[in-house]
């Protein structure tokens, strides 16, 4: 019912020379999975020269960010439609750095989700608690309210179309992955909420996939969950091998 999704996020790395030696080692290597949507998320410099080694591949782009503005005066910022234009098919957005770093919240999350459709990306939407929040109980609370204000006037039709991405800030990039039980409850309550919001054809359709240090030895049984449609791979994504190995360990496990 779903396709299942493993996402690289290259995060700050990676020059255009690094992604073209990546893209080119990568290609061939996952060719024959055609079972899982593969992406990776190049720096903004990089997504052109991406995504036309990338063309006509398995292999789509995606962006890490955009902003919610078509052009004008605000220097700094890249717009859907200039993504869109470089290559890229989706785009991250309201990643848990992107929070904590740059001031994101759900309120320019909600605006970025609108650009995104409006530029023809699909968007791949991060929630999350931090380790207080979890400690405190309040997981389930958090991703109510970062779903609730974050999709804010998103429509079912529009759902289907996009990718929501649990990530438990403490398990980013700490080596600390949530266990495969703390990811299916995460999901299962994100799964109900969609159902409960947009009605449960569209949330049926809605990928909903795993973030949070994931590597070769544990994708297997992240998403042996149910409701876990796969994978935003950060620090494993940088190396080809390393995400050659998630992404058909995922397809092998989705089989
Ligand atoms: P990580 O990052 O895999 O390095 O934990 C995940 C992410 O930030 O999307």
């Amino acid at each position: 019912m779903r396709t299942p999704l493993i996402a690289g996020n290259w995060k700050m790395f990676k020059t255009i020379a690094e992604t073209m030696k990546h893209v080119k080692a990568l290609r061939p290597l996952v060719k024959d999975i055609t079972d899982v949507e593969i992406v990776v998320a190049p720096a903004f410099p990089s997504i052109h020269a991406a995504a036309e080694s990338l063309r006509g591949s398995n292999v789509l782009v995606a962006a890490q960010d955009l902003y919610w503005e078509r052009e004008g005066a605000f220097t700094g910022e890249v717009s859907g439609a200039m993504l869109k234009d470089a290559g890229a098919d989706l785009v991250i957005i309201g990643h848990s750095e992107r929070r904590t770093l740059f001031g994101e919240t759900d309120a320019t999350v909600n605006r970025k989700i609108g650009a995104a459709f409006a530029a023809d990306l699909a968007p791949i939407v991060c929630i999350g608690e931090t380790l207080d929040q979890r400690e405190r109980s309040e997981t389930l609370d958090v991703l109510d309210r970062q779903i609730r204000a974050g999709l804010d006037g998103v429509t079912s039709g529009q759902l289907v179309q996009l990718v929501l991405a649990y990530e438990p800030v403490w398990a980013i990039g700490t080596g600390r992955n949530a266990t495969p039980d703390q990811a299916g409850e995460a999901h299962a309550h994100i799964r109900q909420r969609l159902r409960q919001w947009f009605g449960a054809e569209a949330a049926d359709l809605c990928r909903v996939i795993y973030g949070g240090s994931v590597k070769p030895e544990n994708i297997r049984d992240l998403v042996a969950q149910p409701d876990v449609d796969g994978a935003l791979v950060g620090g494993a994504s940088l190396d080809v091998k390393a995400f050659f190995d998630i992404a058909r360990n995922a397809a092998e496990a989705f089989r």
